[in-house]
């Protein structure tokens, strides 16, 4: 039976003339720092226009908006219930000032360190990415605000983004490229899906029928509305029979001279046309756009929870790398003075740039601002440091900002500049208590400099009020626990990109270089299939500078007692896997523990592990806890090239229970099968 929405929805295309139709194919337009999209109004029949605004992290339109940390320090929390919260509060900055189309989360899987849009995603990994999105699309829609997941699909690097074609098996892109939009629509039910830049596979995502009709809406169920990402189709019969419903900003292909002249023809249909409105009408009739107020300013009452949020996300997703001689937390009985150095701190890069990119205004925490604040409290005298001075021989501790310029549509290079290589050095060497403080969405080359130093910090880029998180951090009253989203390679050519990724020789840039930049279409050629990530490091037996999943605390931990609830499980049971955890140490902590699966025989080739489980968990000093966790059928599955579809075999499995992909404490067996009717 039709829903109610679909019948009023129905009624309202009725009362609309053919050229009111086409005109709603397109948004009504783009002006910089003003408006980035929405749809159009149509006051005779009181449908309201909808207003859109970037990104994942915040709303960068609202007024004096609060910018959260990058989504990728979301992801290091492993933390769904906070991303719950992050969610509903990036709903409300939006909602406050009448935005209901949040153009985001963007969820393009890690593949590259280059890409500038790491920071404004989730890391490597599906299963983390699937588990941190679910929630927060909820609560974004929950919120009454339409989540927009994007960019679907395959744009997993930005160097000439519109120009690159994406080679991808089709196993490749369900077990790791398709699995967090399944999960957006399945699981979250999220409305609306923006389409990507690139080619993938040699055609145009925003315009491929396969794509849009065949796998999201046949395969998948999808029933909201796709929107092309911003100018990114350029044929209208294929974009318009693709099953793609908006095109944004406006209709530049999809205007009525084209539109009619396929109607002419006989090519389309008015019904065509009718369905691309119900997809974009329902959506907006299900979340009562079409009948309340859009904007409620009073959310700004909940703003001081959102900085709350705010600073708990960075607390949690902030990741400790090193550590050495216990050099953190700072002591304050042993150190009076501390130099800061690099302009991070006081021109604290708050996000990445681009649609993801905020400018947080006066309201921004800079690195210096927040290590004062508590320095202070403890009689500690930080000073900052522009250029390099041999008092900061004299220092404690010397702490180094770095960060580099990340950016829609650019990729950077993996190592950092002279300049910042420089820094390093000589600081490292006028101060041996040096600690490296990194503002990045991605990884960097380290490998070649982490031995000079003592201590190394992930902090992301810490949006509004992360800042403070840092600081709390580094003086010990915050333990750190959050964990790498992504592996961090020691050198480029280890890794499964290598050869992979951009034609020989290519060089990219330091700084953003504009948008107008075109180029040949070029091929990307994803040759190490799934075996991405973590998954590439088991299979080369190559240990990386840091594993997925990696991140100290001030505490020590110990894993024990593994147990399976049966060592056979048929069909449709589940396993129950429970192991204890105990804080060692004498300092409250958190630990996230990880269980990967190994399948051990298969008909077809197998990562040697797959993260299917993850928890985090608080412990008091010298506590224990019991962790359950539970593996369904699904967990044992791949899709098969062959029978091209999802396989469960039978057969033995491992479950692997550690910390990082690359620490795994304990492990046990079961073994899976079919019964036969
Ligand atoms: C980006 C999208 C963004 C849109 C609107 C595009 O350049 O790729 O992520 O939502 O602009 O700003």
């Amino acid at each position: 039976m039709e829903s109610l929405s679909v019948t009023r929805v129905k009624d309202m295309i009725n009362q609309m003339t053919l050229d009111e139709k086409i005109n709603y194919l397109g948004g009504t337009g783009f002006v910089e720092g003003e408006k980035i999209g929405e749809t159009q109004h149509l006051p005779h029949l009181n449908i309201p226009s909808v207003k859109m605004t970037d990104a994942t992290s915040g709303s960068k339109l609202t007024e004096d908006h609060i910018l959260f940390p990058a989504f990728i320090c979301l992801a290091a929390t492993f933390n769904p219930e906070l991303s719950a919260d992050y969610g509903q509060a990036v709903a409300e900055q939006c909602k406050a000032d009448g935005y209901r189309i949040l153009l985001g989360p963007g969820v393009n899987m890690y593949r590259v360190p280059h890409c500038g849009r790491n920071f404004e995603y989730l890391g490597e990994d599906p299963f983390l990415a699937c588990k941190m999105l679910v929630p927060y699309i909820k609560s974004v829609q929950k919120s009454g605000v339409i989540a927009t997941v994007k960019h679907f699909v395959a744009n997993n690097s930005e160097h000439y983004r519109k120009n690159s074609n994406s080679v991808i098996t089709e196993r490749t892109l369900h077990e790791i490229y398709f699995p967090a939009f399944k999960a957006a629509i399945q699981d979250a039910g999220v409305k609306a899906v923006m389409t990507s830049y690139n080619l993938l596979n040699g055609e145009w995502v925003g315009q491929s029928k396969h794509l849009i009709t065949e796998i999201l809406r046949n395969e998948w169920g999808f029933d909201g509305m796709v929107m092309t990402d911003w100018w990114s189709i350029y044929d209208t019969e294929k974009a318009i029979t693709s099953g793609l419903d908006l095109e944004m900003p406006d209709a530049c292909i999809l205007n009525h001279k084209r539109i009619n002249a396929l109607l002419d023809k006989g090519i389309i249909s008015e019904e065509l046309i009718d369905q691309r409105l119900i997809n974009i009408f329902k959506p907006l009739c299900e979340m009562n756009l079409l009948d309340e107020k859009h904007s409620d300013p009073l959310l700004r009452n909940n703003w001081p929870e959102h900085e709350r949020i705010a600073i708990e996300t960075a607390r949690q997703g902030i990741v400790l790398l090193k550590n050495q001689d216990n050099i953190l937390p700072i002591n304050p009985e042993t150190t009076k003075t501390i130099a800061l150095i690099g302009k991070n701190a006081i021109m604290t890069a708050a996000s990445g740039g681009g649609a993801g990119g905020f400018d947080p205004g006066e309201r921004l925490v800079t690195y210096l601002d927040a290590m004062n604040t508590i320095a202070s409290k403890k009689a500690i005298k930080v000073t900052y440091y522009e250029t390099l001075d041999n008092d900061i021989e004299q220092a404690d501790i010397a702490v180094i900002f770095l960060t580099m310029i990340e950016h829609e549509f650019m990729d950077r290079p993996f190592t950092l500049s002279e300049a910042q290589y420089e820094l390093i050095r000589q600081t490292s060497s006028l101060n041996a208590n040096t600690i490296v403080v990194m503002s990045v969405g991605s990884g960097v080359e380290m490998a070649s400099w982490i031995n000079e130093v003592k201590g190394l910090i992930y902090s992301w880029f810490p949006g509004t009020y992360g800042a403070q998180a840092l600081a709390e951090i580094l003086f010990g009253e915050i333990n750190p626990s959050g964990k790498l989203p992504f592996t961090i390679e020691h050198t480029e050519e280890e890794t499964h990109y290598y050869g992979n990724y951009l034609p020989e020789n290519t060089e990219l840039p330091r700084e953003f270089q504009g948008w107008n930049r075109g180029a040949p279409n070029f091929d990307i050629h994803y040759r190490e299939g799934f075996f991405t990530g973590y998954r590439w490091y088991d299979l080369n037996n190559i240990k990386p500078l840091f594993p997925f999943g990696f991140g100290l605390s001030y505490s020590t931990f110990k894993l024990e007692n593994l147990t399976l609830s049966s060592d056979v499980i048929i069909d449709n049971e589940t396993l129950t896997v429970s192991c204890e955890l105990t804080n060692t140490s004498h300092i409250d902590g958190t630990e996230i523990v990880q269980l990967y699966i190994q399948d051990i025989i298969s008909s077809e080739s197998q990562p040697q592990k797959k993260l299917k489980g993850f928890q985090r968990i608080m412990l008091k000093a010298l506590e224990s806890k019991h962790i359950e966790m539970t593996i369904h059928k699904k967990d044992l599955s791949f899709w098969s090239e062959i029978s091209r579809s999802w396989q469960v075999e039978n057969g033995f499995f491992n479950v692997l229970i550690g910390t990082s992909a690359a620490d795994i404490f304990l492990e046990d067996r079961f073994m899976y099968y079919q019964s036969k009717k």
